[in-house]
């Protein structure tokens, strides 16, 4: 991938979003927050790659990744006015077609395009692993990481700026300080707590706690440690005995990973 293709892929990115939203809309919160997403998933890419030993050719591939893998938020929103996928659509496929129809990467070659494609359309699915080429599945894995390194930079704002002055963006949430013991159960077990599970402000600080259990990357373990997000979001929990007993499990993985 040479740099001119990179700065039209850019420019195509900037007029695709400028042709579905309207001023007006550039703005909301749910926008805006995507947009910076997006820049912060790109820098991750290459952060990650840069750390994996990549080749400056494979890092720009992922940045492309990072550029394109949540071009479906805005067809989303101006679509449905929610980017909850539950109550609209798997945004990670309609990326995938709007890219795949745009023919905007079109000039790459075989595999470069496929493991782009592939890496938009399995960026938010667990289950990627029988359903791509093998080169993609490196990409997959890196911007998988990239995308969560990202949430949990989030969390650590709103966890700063304590919690309920930074409410969340993509869900309406009780803020009575209960814990489902659903997703509690889930974090147990080291599982990463289901979206449906999410019915409080606390739930959802497990369930960017719980993203450490499906991270790919070792460097990535290490940029989490760096940023003592765990400990951060650990900190706020309730002193509960459940609560304590899945802190442990929680904490004892995540020293496995970072040791
Ligand atoms: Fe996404």
């Amino acid at each position: 991938m040479n740099s001119q293709f990179a700065a039209d892929i850019n420019d195509w990115f900037n007029s695709h979003v400028d042709t579905i939203l309207p001023d007006t809309v550039r703005t909301f919160p749910e926008i805006e927050s995507k947009l910076e997403h997006i820049k912060n998933v790109i820098s991750y890419c290459r952060i990650l790659g840069k750390n994996l030993d990549w080749s400056e050719n494979n890092i720009q591939i992922a940045e492309t990744i990072g550029l394109l893998h949540d071009v479906g938020r805005f067809t989303q929103f101006i679509k449905y006015h929610t980017i909850i996928d539950a109550d609209s659509v798997n945004h990670a496929k309609l990326a995938f077609s709007i890219v795949n129809k745009s023919g905007i990467l079109a000039p790459l070659p075989f595999p470069d395009r496929t493991i782009i494609l592939e890496g938009i359309r399995y960026h938010n699915d667990k289950k990627f692993g029988n359903k791509v080429h093998p080169e993609s599945l490196p990409f997959i894995k890196l911007i998988r990481d990239a995308d969560k390194l990202d949430k949990l930079r989030v969390a650590k704002v709103a966890v700063q700026e304590h919690l309920n002055n930074s409410p969340n963006l993509q869900l309406t949430l009780f803020t009575d300080g209960t814990v489902n013991p659903k997703a509690l159960s889930q974090l147990k077990r080291c599982q990463t707590v289901s979206k449906k599970y999410i019915r409080s402000e606390l739930d959802f600080r497990l369930l960017q706690l719980s993203l450490i259990f499906d991270i790919q990357y070792a460097v990535t373990y290490r940029i989490i440690a760096e940023s003592n997000i765990v400990g951060q979001l650990i900190a706020i929990l309730p002193d509960e005995k459940e609560i304590r007993k899945t802190v442990n499990k929680v904490t004892k993985f995540f020293n496995e990973k970072i040791s």
